[in-house]
């Protein structure tokens, strides 16, 4: 197994996936884990990851020295490379000529990383996030690579098998990278590439036992695939100890209710509770318009009603929830390190300290599409695993301004027309999430031979594999104007529509 140390990059999660899809089973753990458990782990090879710092300073990260000297094969990307030349003996310094976003990688040498991949002398694109760069290497590397900004872009001692990239290869732009980090985890460290998604349910049920022992455990259901998969999951591992709650906010899409408890309470038979506490949520939102402040009230809300259930229920002692890493990723730094808060989502930086239940996240390290095949792996109904991804606090961050029920009636009734419209044109799988938002912005219309002046809807539709970026989909527009018309014809409430073209970055998929 593969021992990834990270330095708080945003994009650490994605080395772990490369390396799972290599067939190779890892594990994360921060920079500054105690020692013991760095050699304890076993690692047949250590990847040190990226990370916002500058080695350049005293008091900055570094890797445990141990690491170089478990005599296995090191690959050090970005500020891990940095700080293993500066560890090693070498020198770092910051540069002038950073490096963000596309850039271009000269294969200077031979090296066993580049085995059956690149050739001496190609040119290849690579992702580059840097403003330091190497300036003279460690005692026993040679220089394997370079690019404009980056005379040392990659570096490689192939004796004691240490490697160092200043591109990230681990990300999608640097088209190759996914087999440089197969050659490295198979080829150099010689790892076998037969970990699946049936291992990690095997091996998810067994940490699920292990954590929970004889305790009772309550899932909070929102409908949505993560949340279903970690039921379905945890009720494979501790049976009865588990019931779900599925509570009704009053912020949920059209006939959501309904379908969570035919799924749940009568498929697969698991005890369910559903709870309407649409009041006591709209309640406690009534004229807050900040998103974060949304995001917090939902969270301890859910908290509030999840503890009351448990009460009813004769206590239980963890709470269940279907985080992903994207959530995790984009609410906290991974090591609670200098990354910063783009959101809380409600499941992950929503929860208040006071809740007194421990938590229980088995997708935690998962990205979206791996939770699907995850799915699939325990039988769930493909309908159910191919469902468009559907936020925590629902409605609630897809109303900017103030929430009332009769704003999130119109908006449950406009986003039914567009995803209706969208299976009907064959489109829904095509599509990672569609949603239609409620603006409270009004605007001046002519209906019949009347003046209107009613909400402004804006229609979301974007494609990802994994929901960290994303594009807008690019339908054709007589789906739009027909879209458009269904909704202002149908809804009262809307005179006029229109389609959100922004991609994620600069935009997030949600509006808050
Ligand atoms: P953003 O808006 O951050 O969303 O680009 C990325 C993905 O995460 C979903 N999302 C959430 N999911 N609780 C969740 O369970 C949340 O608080 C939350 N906020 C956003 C969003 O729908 C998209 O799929």
């Amino acid at each position: 197994r593969v021992l990834i140390l990270d330095f708080g990059s945003q994009v650490t999660q994605l080395i772990a996936r490369r390396v799972r899809e290599a067939g190779v089973y890892c594990e994360i753990l921060p920079f500054n884990a105690d020692p013991a458990r760095v050699s304890d782990f076993g690692a047949k090879a250590v990847i040190l990851s990226g990370g916002p710092a500058s080695v350049t300073q005293e008091t900055t990260p570094r890797a445990p020295d141990l690491v170089f000297d478990l005599g296995v094969p090191v690959l050090g990307i970005c500020y891990g490379m940095q700080t293993m030349m500066e560890q090693l003996g070498g020198k770092v310094e910051t540069s002038d000529h950073q490096e963000f976003g596309r850039a271009f990688l000269e294969v200077a040498d031979s090296a066993r990383l580049f085995e059956g991949v690149w050739e001496r002398g190609e040119r290849h694109q690579v992702w580059m996030s840097h403003g330091d760069r190497v300036l003279s290497l460690a005692p026993g590397f040679v220089t394997v690579g370079k690019s404009e900004g980056a005379p040392c872009a990659a570096v490689a001692d192939d004796g004691r098998r240490f490697y160092g990239v200043q591109f990230h290869p681990e990300v999608v732009h640097t088209p190759d990278g996914a087999r440089l980090l197969s050659n490295f985890v198979r080829g150099i460290a010689g790892c076998g590439g037969d970990w699946s998604m049936a291992a990690f349910r095997a091996q998810a049920i067994a940490q699920i036992r292990a954590q929970v022992g004889d305790g009772k455990v309550i899932c909070g259901l929102s409908g949505g695939v993560d949340s279903s998969v970690a039921a379905v999951l945890i009720h494979e591992a501790i049976g009865e100890q588990l019931t779900c709650i599925f509570v009704d906010h009053g912020l949920l899409r059209a006939g959501e209710a309904e379908q969570v408890v035919e799924v749940f309470r009568d498929h697969y038979n698991i005890p369910l509770v559903a709870r309407d506490a649409s009041d006591l949520f709209l309640g406690k939102l009534a004229g807050v318009e900040d998103p974060e402040r949304k995001r917090k009230i939902i969270g301890a809300t859910f908290i509030d009603v999840f503890e009351e259930e448990a009460a009813d229920l004769g206590g239980a002692d963890f709470l269940a929830q279907g985080t992903l890493y994207p959530d995790v990723i984009e609410s906290v730094s991974f090591t609670g390190g200098p990354s910063v808060t783009i959101k809380s989502h409600h499941n992950v930086g929503g929860l208040p300290e006071r809740m007194r239940m421990k938590l229980v996240e088995p997708l935690r390290e998962l990205f979206k599409d791996e939770v699907r095949e995850l799915g699939r792996e325990l039988g769930l109904p493909d309908k159910l695993v191919g469902r468009h991804p559907f936020p925590g606090p629902g409605l609630a961050i897809r109303m900017p301004g103030e929430i009332t029920r009769e704003k999130a009636e119109i908006l449950r009734k406009a986003d039914a027309v567009y995803l209706d419209e969208i299976r009907k044109a064959g489109l829904y799988d095509a599509i990672w999430q569609a949603f239609a938002v409620l603006l409270p912005v009004k605007t001046v219309g002519v209906m019949g031979d009347a003046r209107s002046y009613d909400h402004v809807c804006a229609l979301r539709a974007v494609t990802s594999t994994d929901g960290m970026t994303a594009e807008s989909y690019p339908f054709d527009h007589e789906f739009l104007a027909r879209t458009a018309t269904r909704i202002i014809n149908e809804v009262r409430g809307i005179n006029r529509v229109v389609y959100d073209v922004t991609s994620k970055p600069p935009g997030t998929i949600e509006w808050e």
